[in-house]
C-alpha cells in the first residue's frame, strides 16, 4: 500500500504528526491507500503558504496568465483522464462507465471554462452625481479561500470549487472528503504540473477534524463548502460569528412531478435516472417522485421493469450502472432508512433490507410507495438508491407538496404542455428546475440552492462572482 503525502506550499509532506489514515474500497471493503491526516499545524502551513502566494507571485500575473494556466490544468485533467476515472471508481465506487464519461471530462470542463474567465473580469464606471469625481470599480480576490469538498462527486466538486477561485485570483486549501481523497491529490500532482506558483492550491487530506481546523483558522477569508446540512449549519454560524464569505451547497429532497400528459416513456426513463444515477448519493437526486394518478400505476410499473434490469456492481466493471455506496456509515445510514420506511407502514415495491455488508456496499435500487407525508423517508435525505413515490390530483396539491420540504436545491416537471411547464418553474421553490429532463448541467449554468440547501450559487458568472470583491474608487479629479 503507498502513503500519499500533502500538498503544502508546492510540495508534498507528510502531516506534522506523521498521522495517516486509510481510504477503502467500497466495492470490495479492501483497503487501497495510507493517506496524510492533516491536523492544525499543517491547516497553519497551508494557509500561510496561500496568503504569501496571494499577497506574491499570483496577484501579480497577468490576468492572461492566470487563464492560461487554468486552460493547461484542463488539459492535464484531459491528458489524464483515463488514470482519474479509474482511481475515481476505486476510491468512491463510482460506475467506470461514469466516471469515463461524466467526471473526469466535466472537471475539465469546469476548467476551461473558467481559464476563459480572468481576462473578462471588469469593473465599471459609475456616472456619480458629484461634480468634477471620477468613481469606478475593481473586482478583487476575496482572498485565501478554504474549500471543503465531499465524496459523491470528489474530483469535480474539487473543479467547481478551483475553477472559480482561481479565476478570480483567490488562493486556495482544499480539503478532499476522506472517504475519497485520491483523486485530489492527483490533481494537485497535475497543478504543480501545470505551473501555478507555489502555495496557489493546497490540498489537505483529512477528516471532518481537519476541516474544522480549516474553517476556525482566522486567515481564512472565505469558506466553500459542500455536504451535509448538519456540518453546513456548522460552518455558516462559524462564518457568521467571524464575518468570514461563505457559500454552502448542502443537501435536497427534490420533488419531481410529472403530469398526466407527460411523455411517459421519457418521464419514467428520466425519474429512474434522476434518483439512481450514482446510486442515489447526489445533491440534486429526484427523491420524491408524484405522479398524477391517472398515469400512476403506468409510472411505477415501468420503474420496476427498470429497476429489475439494473446491474448493480464493481465500480471497476464497465457493465455496472449502480456501484456501491461509498462507505460503511452510508450503508448504515441508508439501511436504517430502508428499515424505517417499512416499520412506518410504506410499501416496499422493490428492493429489500440490506444484511450486514458482504464485502463492498451494494445497495439495490429500492422504491416505496404507499407514504405519507410526514414519514422520515419522505422528508429526510437519504443520499442512497430509494425513491419515494405518490400519487396527486390537483397541481395546487403537488405544488404544496412539492414545496413543503425545508430543502430547496431542484425541482422537475414532465409535461407536453409548455404553459403549465413554465407555470410550474415560477411556482416551484428551488434553485434549479428541470423542465422533461432531470440534472443536466454546464459550467456556465449555476448551481445552487435556497433554504437547507445551501446559500449562494457555484458556476457561471454568480459562481465567480461568490468569490469576487468588488471596491469602489473616488477621486477628486480638481485636487491639485
Ligand atoms: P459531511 O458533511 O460530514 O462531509 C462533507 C465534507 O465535510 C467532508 O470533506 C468532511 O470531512 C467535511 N466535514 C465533516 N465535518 C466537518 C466539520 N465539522 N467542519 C468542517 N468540515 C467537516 O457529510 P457525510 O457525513 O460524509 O455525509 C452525511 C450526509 O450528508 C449524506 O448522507 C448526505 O445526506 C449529505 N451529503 C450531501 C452532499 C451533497 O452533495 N450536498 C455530499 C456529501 C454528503
Ligand atoms: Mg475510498
Amino acid at each position: 500500500m503507498t502513503t500519499s503525502d500533502l500538498f503544502i506550499d508546492g510540495r508534498f509532506v507528510p502531516a506534522a504528526t506523521g498521522r495517516t489514515f486509510t481510504t477503502i474500497d467500497p466495492s470490495t471493503g479492501d483497503p487501497i491507500a495510507d493517506v496524510a491526516h492533516a491536523g492544525p499545524h499543517d491547516v497553519a502551513a497551508a494557509v500561510s503558504a496561500a496568503r504569501a502566494a496571494l499577497d506574491g507571485p499570483w496577484s501579480r500575473m497577468p490576468a492572461a496568465e492566470r487563464g492560461r494556466l487554468i486552460t493547461r490544468l484542463a488539459d492535464l485533467v484531459e491528458a489524464n483522464a483515463d488514470e482519474l476515472a479509474e482511481l475515481e471508481s476505486l476510491d468512491g465506487g463510482k460506475p467506470i462507465r461514469n466516471t469515463r464519461a461524466m467526471d473526469v471530462p466535466a472537471a475539465a470542463a469546469q476548467f476551461r471554462y473558467f481559464g476563459g474567465w480572468p481576462t473578462k473580469i471588469e469593473g465599471e464606471t459609475i456616472p456619480v452625481a458629484v461634480p468634477d469625481t471620477l468613481c469606478y470599480t475593481r473586482k478583487e480576490p476575496v482572498g485565501v479561500c478554504a474549500q471543503i469538498i465531499p465524496w459523491n462527486f470528489p474530483l469535480l466538486m474539487a473543479a467547481w470549487k478551483l475553477g472559480p477561485a482561481l479565476a478570480a485570483g483567490c488562493t486556495v486549501v482544499v480539503k478532499p472528503a476522506e472517504q475519497t481523497p485520491l483523486t485530489t491529490l492527483r490533481l494537485a500532482g497535475l497543478i504543480a504540473e501545470a505551473g501555478f506558483p507555489a502555495g496557489t492550491v493546497n490540498m489537505l487530506t483529512g477528516d471532518g477534524g481537519t476541516g474544522a481546523a480549516l474553517a476556525d483558522h482566522p486567515g481564512v477569508d472565505k469558506i466553500a463548502f459542500t455536504g451535509s446540512t448538519a456540518v453546513g449549519r456548522e460552518i455558516g454560524a462559524k462564518a457568521g460569528a467571524r464575518l468570514t464569505r461563505v457559500t454552502l451547497e448542502l443537501g435536497g429532497k427534490s420533488p419531481n412531478i410529472i403530469l398526466p400528459d407527460a411523455d411517459l416513456d421519457a418521464a419514467i426513463a428520466g425519474s429512474y435516472q434522476g434518483v439512481y444515477f450514482n446510486s442515489g448519493q447526489a445533491c440534486n437526486a429526484a427523491s420524491r417522485l408524484y405522479a398524477h394518478r391517472s398515469v400512476f400505476d403506468q409510472v411505477i410499473e415501468g420503474l420496476l421493469v427498470r429497476i429489475k434490469e439494473a446491474r448493480v456492481g464493481q465500480a471497476l466493471d464497465p457493465s455496472t450502472e449502480l456501484g456501491p455506496l461509498v462507505s460503511a456509515g452510508q450503508y448504515q445510514r441508508v439501511r436504517g432508512y430502508i428499515r424505517d420506511g417499512i416499520a412506518e407502514g410504506a410499501r416496499l415495491r422493490a428492493g429489500e433490507v440490506p444484511g450486514e455488508p458482504d464485502g463492498g456496499f451494494f445497495v439495490q435500487p429500492t422504491l416505496f410507495t404507499d407514504v405519507a407525508p410526514d414519514m422520515r423517508i419522505h422528508r429526510e435525505e437519504i443520499f442512497g438508491p430509494v425513491l419515494v413515490a405518490t400519487p396527486f390530483d390537483t397541481v395546487d396539491e403537488v405544488v404544496r407538496q412539492a414545496n413543503g420540504s425545508e430543502y430547496g436545491l431542484a425541482a422537475g416537471v414532465w409535461t407536453r404542455n409548455l404553459g403549465d411547464a413554465h407555470t410550474l418553474a415560477a411556482r416551484l421553490s428551488a434553485g434549479s428546475i428541470y423542465l422533461n429532463t432531470w440534472a443536466p448541467g454546464d459550467p456556465a449554468a449555476p448551481f445552487g440552492g435556497i433554504r437547507a440547501s445551501g446559500i449562494g450559487r457555484e458556476m457561471g458568472r454568480a459562481g465567480l462572482d461568490a468569490y469576487l470583491e468588488p471596491k469602489t474608487v473616488w477621486t477628486n479629479l480638481t485636487s491639485r
